[in-house]
């Protein structure tokens, strides 16, 4: 089966990330937080936006804002050639073999809705069967539990190992008579990076399609829909350095052409008529009412920064942080719990610990004190926390402007919450 290698960065030998610089790119890191510098480690929920990318929309707002697609004067032309170039970076990106196959959704979430809605039900009726996994965030579970309610579909889902990896001993009975497997590429909770590549074969070979939610992947690892062998890939640009309220789903052509709407309104038709209405072409069919302009011109700006510090650089300078964490945090720390697989190279950057019985709540707010920025919570995967046998974990997670300084921070706020909580 086909793999793809994660740690091609290493082999390629990119160039070390300038934390330092990067760092100066971005404002709120310059903030204090309670007298202390702030230490960013919750980027797996959103990550802080460079300069760069706000210059980029305050400019498009200053100098050329108008609506898209609609007005023939300068500055309205000059909106709808940024916001399609976003478009086309975004394609280059993932691969894509054309940006006609990259739609604009407000985030993974919606991106994922809109397969189930319009994918879902033109094609899955009572006894179809979906597959997805124990690890899913809820983005990838609620829309197709909805669906399962609504249309009777069956839900079958891949059981974890006790190192947080996906358990694909049984996969061929799994995947047996699936319509569609959906999987994460990357576990927001555990790290874990998934073999997608050889879920996606495991899929085709069924006869099933083959959807990734790559929230987590998109933003750290080069991206190859077309490697990957995708047939559906949603991610979101609020965790790759870009604004909230814009994502994509990038979706096999083909695929798209053949779906149903998904909203319906302005911008998605070619004629409407009091009898009827006839939709666009792909992409702008999925793509109701006004879109998100400024949104998807800042996230193209994103996709410009990510791709100067190359995607390979990024992977190394992550996995190179993650080791560091996680040798730092057990030697400081022996009787922390920290959730996921060991190995470095199979994770991404990303660390669900539990210290004691300090609640996750507890040990965040006592880690704000020291300006430790860490996610406390079931992290929209509450299966995936009942298989773990707890109600929330704390969890660091980290980015390109990320060093081991930060790691330091963390292990030395954990030390002062395990005295506060003595
Ligand atoms: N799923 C996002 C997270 O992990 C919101 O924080």
């Amino acid at each position: 089966m086909a793999a793809v290698d994660h740690d091609r960065a290493a082999q390629v030998g990119a160039q070390p990330l300038d934390v330092k610089a990067i760092r100066s790119d971005f404002p709120i890191l310059d903030v204090e937080v309670n007298g202390r510098r702030l230490v960013y480690l919750d980027s797996a929920s959103s990550s802080q936006k460079p300069r760069q990318v706000l210059d980029a929309m305050t400019r498009y707002y200053e100098t050329t804002h108008a609506n898209v697609h609609r007005g023939v004067y300068a500055i309205a032309e000059e909106a709808t050639r940024q916001f399609e170039e976003a478009r086309a970076k975004l394609a280059r990106l993932v691969n894509a073999r054309s940006a006609r196959e990259i739609v604009f959704t407000k985030n993974v979430t919606e991106a994922i809705n809109l397969v189930a809605h319009s994918w879902g039900r033109r094609n899955l009726t009572a006894g179809d069967a979906v597959l997805l996994t124990e690890m899913e965030h809820h983005a990838n579970l609620v829309p197709w539990l909805m669906l399962a309610e609504e249309r009777g579909i069956e839900l079958r889902y891949i059981r974890l190992t006790a190192d947080g990896q996906l358990d694909l001993s049984d996969l061929d009975r799994l995947v047996d008579g699936v319509k569609l497997v959906g999987v994460t590429c990357m576990s927001n909770v555990l790290g874990t990076i998934n073999p997608v590549a050889e879920l996606a074969e495991a899929a085709h070979s069924a006869g099933a399609l083959f959807l990734a939610d790559a929230a987590q992947y998109v933003p750290h690892l080069a991206t190859d829909i077309q490697q990957l062998g995708c047939d559906f890939l949603g991610f979101t640009g609020h965790k790759m350095l870009g604004p909230t309220g814009i994502g994509c789903l990038w979706a096999r052509e083909d695929l798209l052409e053949e779906m149903p709407p998904f909203l319906g309104g302005g911008e998605m038709i070619s004629d409407v008529r009091l009898d009827g209405f006839l939709p666009a072409d792909v992409p702008w069919k999925f793509e109701a009412g006004t879109p998100p302009i400024a949104e998807a011109i800042g996230l193209g700006a994103a996709v410009d920064y990510l791709t100067g510090l190359g995607m390979d650089a990024v992977r190394r300078h992550e996995v190179e942080l993650t080791s560091y964490a996680l040798c730092k945090l057990a030697a400081d720390h022996p009787d922390l719990v920290i959730y996921g697989p060991a190995d470095p190279a199979s994770r991404g950057g990303v660390i669900s610990l539990a210290l004691g019985d300090i609640h996750a709540h507890d040990l965040s707010q006592v880690l704000d004190t020291a300006g430790v920025c860490v996610r406390a919570g079931h992290h929209c995967a509450k299966p995936l926390m009942r298989h773990l046998g707890v109600t929330a974990t704390a969890r660091a997670s980290f980015y390109v402007y990320n060093d081991e300084s930060d790691v330091d921070a963390l292990s030395e706020a954990l030390a002062e919450a395990r005295k506060f909580f003595g």
